[in-house]
């Protein structure tokens, strides 16, 4: 999958225009607040995701223009397609191939992306809600069924944690509470068994690219971390049962705690270099490069689970990479189409092939190089 042409008009600070990426790697440059992130978020939006900065639709819309409209060419599926969408004041339009869609999300999957912005780092720094959201996440993404087990799970643990609460004062509640549990277990069992799974995965390919970024020098290691221990979770059976009789055991803590202390909402990621812990004792390079890392392992399962390349949208993570590590991200990212924003303009002559635009004041302009690429 690749982009050909991207056109702004309205949006942020760019200035009304057309860009015309290379298929290999683009590279965005130029000082800060200039508008490169601008460029990037752009991609996202088309790609039927919401802005990776939190930003709300009206927040789009340049200041003092009334609307904002953001078009893409792209190939896909053997032809060129088109995705375009208009924020107006109040409400967006999406389409695809000039047919309205019923909302912007209607996008996702026909032009997909993966991003990485300064503010992935929480998948190291944060606690684990946030390693469990971005695994989930990327599991609905290839397994979109996955998503209602993980809200019926979310309805039964929040209905069990009430019941818990009441308990107390009411004790008669004490006889229902074993078909929640017998629920509950079912549920969590499978959550955590397709979440291992896709760890086992997303680790193996994660880790072959990180021993490339670091030079051969890391090693990797990615691990569900549950609170099923691994030799009670061999088969969704056993995990449940063990959850189930976990559950049955420490009623009076949860009933003292209220709340459930077993299941897939308490596990983790451990996320390793070299056997230390990178959140622990990881520098802020090794940091960098192990979310680019897990970054590009998402993007290649979803490769593998739907036939096509998602663009690779990098957001300024050259800075804390040292030039070995540059090297490696520009020249050897594979033959996807990558968009990646950077500072300094000498991060350019690293780039062996590929183009480069230099944004200024949010006017992008194609440098020579690109010229001479294309
Ligand atoms: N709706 C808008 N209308 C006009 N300008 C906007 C709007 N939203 C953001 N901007 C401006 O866009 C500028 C560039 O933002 P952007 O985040 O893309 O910069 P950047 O080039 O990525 O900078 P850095 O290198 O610091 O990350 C900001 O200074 C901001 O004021
Ligand atoms: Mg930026």
């Amino acid at each position: 999958m690749r982009v050909d042409s991207l056109r702004f008009e309205g949006f942020r600070n760019l200035e009304d225009g057309e860009i015309r990426p290379c298929p290999g790697v683009n590279v965005i440059y130029g000082t800060n607040a200039q508008g490169k992130t601008n460029l990037l978020e752009a991609i996202w939006l088309l790609s039927g995701n919401r802005s990776f900065r939190g930003a709300k639709d009206s927040e789009l819309v340049r200041f003092g223009s009334e609307f904002a409209k953001l078009h893409a060419e792209f190939f896909s599926e053997g032809r060129t397609q088109s995705a375009e969408i208009v924020y107006t004041k109040g409400k967006k339009e999406a389409f695809l191939n000039g047919v309205k869609q019923t909302g912007a999300s209607a996008l996702l999957g026909k032009l997909c992306a993966v991003v990485f912005s300064p503010e992935h780092l929480s998948l190291i720094k944060s606690g684990p809600a946030e390693r469990r959201s971005f695994i989930d996440g990327a599991v609905c993404q290839i397994k979109p069924s996955y998503k209602d087990v993980l809200s019926e799970y979310k309805r039964t643990l929040a209905q069990r944690n009430t019941l818990l609460k009441d308990i107390p004062s009411h004790s008669e509640l004490l006889d229902t509470l074993e078909a929640w549990d017998i629920r509950l277990a079912s549920l969590g069992a499978s959550i955590v068994r397709i979440r291992m799974k896709y760890v086992k995965r997303l680790g193996q390919c994660a880790a072959r690219y990180h021993s490339g970024i670091s030079n051969g020098r890391e090693q990797l290691e990615v691990s569900y971390s549950s609170s099923i221990p691994s030799e009670n979770r061999k088969s969704a059976e056993e995990a449940r049962d063990y959850m189930l009789e976990y559950m049955k055991q420490h009623r009076r803590d949860d009933i003292l705690a209220g709340f459930t202390t077993i299941g897939p909402h308490r596990d983790d990621i451990d996320i390793r270099i070299n056997g230390e812990s990178v959140r622990v004792f990881g520098s802020q390079g090794q940091q960098r490069s192990c979310v680019l890392s897990l970054k590009i392992a998402e993007e290649e399962l979803i490769k593998l689970s739907v036939s096509e390349e998602p663009l690779v949208l990098l957001d300024d993570v050259l800075s804390e990479l040292d030039s070995s590590r540059q090297e490696f991200l520009l020249n050897e990212i594979g033959d996807r189409q990558v968009f990646i924003t950077c500072c300094e303009a000498a991060s350019v002559e690293r780039l062996r092939e590929g183009s480069a635009f230099r944004v200024s004041a949010g006017r992008i302009e194609s440098d020579e190089k690109d010229g001479e690429n294309q």
